[in-house]
């Protein structure tokens, strides 16, 4: 179907945006569903972002995705925000409402879940605990999804140990910080373990988590997609365990946004990994 002057609008904000997948991503899905509606990128100046934000109250479009650098920024323009927006203390879904009011969300966290379901079936989170690797936004939001979903534990190891510390103490509950020197003791322990610090990033070398002491269920997930097939997924693999990789979590997280923007659900049809992993190129190598 063609845009016409009543399409829904919606799309996705940061900085830069050249490389975001999701315009990508919607727009197939936007038209094997047939909706009149459109998905674009936006790029505001770094110093940009509320004033871009503020401008779109009272539904000049629909929503949008944010992603770096603006996720905390999103949170902080909105009036209400889901639980699981607040713990993680950060947002990718807005939803201009039209009564001037503007809705935040996070379905990074719910990304994150969705892609263990379908790379690693029968995976129980309420009986494994979590070791994640690094503690920035993409460990804070992982934190607070496990956190809500009913991990028993979850325990961040980071460089630097200041910054583990202050998200285990503004999520609180089963999140707490852990040092280095405990990382071996945690991974023998560990159901699920989680990159996401940016090693391994470009093909580089990853966390130097030692996988193979960890029980033989136990499930390894890389929060990096580019290169697809990363160092630390390859010792995981290498050491037997299931892996989880980076771009399932970026395709799962777009499912709820898509539901929001546009009221229905992505069509079934549309095989968006390969669609994705066309775009990526040799990047996914
Ligand atoms: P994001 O918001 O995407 O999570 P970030 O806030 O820049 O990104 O966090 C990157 C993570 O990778 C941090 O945990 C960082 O560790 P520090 O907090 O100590 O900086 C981690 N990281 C990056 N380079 C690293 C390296 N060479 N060794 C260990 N950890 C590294």
């Amino acid at each position: 179907m063609s845009v016409t002057g009543s399409a829904i609008v919606a799309g996705v904000c940061g900085q830069p945006i050249r490389h975001s997948m999701s315009p990508v991503i919607h727009n197939a899905w936007i038209a094997a569903a047939g909706l009149n509606a459109a998905y674009v990128p936006f790029g505001p100046g770094e110093d940009n972002f509320e004033t871009f934000a503020e401008g779109l109250r009272g539904g000049a479009i629909r929503g949008l995705n944010v992603t770096i650098p603006f996720k905390e920024q999103a949170l902080a323009c909105a009036d209400r925000c889901s639980d699981l927006a607040k713990l993680a203390g950060a947002a990718n879904l807005l939803i201009f409402e039209a009564d001037g009011t503007i809705t935040a969300d996070n379905t990074d966290g719910p990304g994150l879940i969705g892609a263990i379901a379908v790379q690693a079936p029968g995976f129980d989170i309420a009986v494994s605990p979590v070791v994640i690797l690094g503690a920035g936004g993409a460990a804070r939001g992982a934190a607070a999804a496990l956190a809500l979903a009913g991990a028993p534990r979850v325990s961040i190891v980071n460089r630097t140990f200041a910054r583990a510390e202050a998200i285990a103490t503004s999520i609180g509950g089963v999140v707490e910080a852990a040092s280095e020197t405990e990382l071996d003791a945690l991974l023998a322990q560990a159901g699920l373990v989680i990159n996401a610090t940016s090693l391994g990033l470009g093909g580089g070398a990853g966390p130097a988590a030692d996988l193979a002491l960890t029980p033989k269920n136990a499930v390894v997930v890389d929060m990096v997609y580019k290169p697809l097939r990363t160092e630390f997924l390859r010792r995981a693999e290498a050491a037997g365990r299931r892996t989880v990789d980076g771009l399932e979590m970026l395709l799962r997280q777009a499912v709820p946004s898509f539901e929001a923007f546009f009221g229905v659900a992505p069509p079934a049809q549309v095989d968006v990994r390969a669609l994705a992993l066309a775009h990526l190129g040799d990047a996914a190598k």
